[in-house]
């Protein structure tokens, strides 16, 4: 089932099928098809064997077809960070959808047990009181949730601070009739700031350690961890392997950015936004892409076709670089430009470009943030 976003901006975009990507209006955002294909190939590849199983985060990508595109890879099914994305995922088909994090609110809990009568639906919690709420809103429908607690492996987000507590939520939500325990939510978050590889793996089997006490204190109070999710980019060669987590959360491999390419190597930039340079005056080229079309987050965005000319500064509708004798680029010419964090800048976009060869392929809407931006329409969450 197609949401009502979705087939709006498919028709709104449908004029660029076969269009060189070149000659798109920008800044827009382009998928290389290929490249995020090789890409899913190689983690695939990477996670074969291993207890961990693909279960990639979505909140960055926000697209049903890149999901189903996991999933047919074998993933798991997905994971999400808010519950528009899960309402959407679900009405697309996605069987096995979880919530990484702590849903509150009326609305956002009822749509929460919505999506549940749709496909397998986990949510996190990290305090009896999450578990209430979420026990009120599913005995109003009669259905049945499956919850993980999250615990707090040292990003300092969600997440129960001790094993003591993550025993009490157990205990409380064993006294529920429509909430199930399923698990435990230990994403090392934290990690993905250390740009220094040693230090990451220390930091991420602290992180793994942690998770195993909370395993075992809970195995002997008579909860068993059937799911033990966690695990980003960053990490999938660690946390992604150690036999203690059932799933791995990483999202970003697919298309990658600048920052994520800094933490891991042998995945490519398959994602890039199209821009046009507006302003050639000797030493300074200007591009029709400032903060509002990328995410500037990290320093350094480089040009695709010149990768030794980095952003001297972003302006809100304008990238400035300084170029050289070597930069023969005048008014007119189109560059891509690769985000430095893809998910904040494939936020700011309706759609993807899908290309194959330079020409576009498709047209992939990009999942409204929900209720309150851009973009959401009635209809979308029920
Ligand atoms: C809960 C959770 N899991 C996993 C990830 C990892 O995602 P990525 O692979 O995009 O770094 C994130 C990223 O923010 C996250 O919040």
């Amino acid at each position: 089932m197609s949401d009502p976003w979705s087939e709006h901006v498919r028709k709104v975009y449908a004029s660029n099928l076969g269009r060189p990507a070149r000659e798109l209006v920008t800044p827009a955002l382009v998928l290389d098809l290929h490249a995020a294909k090789r890409n899913l190939g190689r983690m695939v590849e990477q996670m074969g064997g291993r207890t961990a199983k693909l279960r990639p985060h979505v909140k960055g990508q926000k697209c049903v077809e890149l999901a189903k595109m996991q999933v047919q890879a074998g993933a798991i099914g997905v994971c999400t960070a808010t519950v528009w994305e899960a309402a959407v995922m679900s009405r697309a088909g996605i069987e096995d959808v979880l919530i990484a994090n702590q849903v509150v609110g009326r609305q956002k809990i009822r749509t929460l047990a919505q999506a549940a009568e749709r496909c397998r639906l986990t949510t996190a919690v990290d305090h009896p009181r999450h578990c209430d709420l979420l026990e009120e809103a599913m005995t109003a429908t009669g259905g049945r949730l499956e919850v993980l607690i999250e615990i707090d492996v040292g990003m300092g987000r969600g997440g129960v601070r001790s094993v003591a507590d993550a025993v009490t939520v157990a205990r409380h939500i064993a006294k529920l009739k429509h909430v199930r325990f399923r698990g435990l939510q230990a994403y090392e978050g934290h990690c993905m700031m250390e740009p220094d590889r040693e230090a990451r793996i220390g930091k991420a089997r602290q992180a793994a350690d942690l998770t195993g006490e909370v395993i075992g204190q809970l195995a002997k109070a008579g909860f068993k961890c059937e799911v033990v999710s966690g695990g980003g980019t960053g990490t999938y060669e660690f946390t992604g392997a150690d036999p203690r987590y059932t799933e791995l959360q990483a999202g970003s491999y697919l298309l990658m950015d600048m920052f994520h390419g800094k933490l891991v190597s042998g995945f490519e930039q398959a994602l890039t936004v199209m821009t046009t340079v507006v302003v050639r005056q000797g030493k300074t080229v200007v591009l029709d892409c400032g903060s509002k079309s990328i995410c500037t987050d990290e320093a350094g965005t480089p040009m695709k076709p010149f990768p030794f000319y980095k952003a001297r500064d972003f302006h809100e509708e304008h990238a400035l670089f300084d170029v050289d004798d070597r930069c023969d680029l005048s008014i007119g010419d189109t560059v891509e430009l690769i985000p430095g964090y893809s998910p904040s800048t494939i936020n700011m976009y309706d759609v993807y470009h899908v290309v194959e060869n330079g020409v576009v392929v498709d047209i992939w809407p990009v999942i409204p943030r929900g209720p309150g931006h851009g973009g959401w329409m009635a209809g979308a969450t029920s």
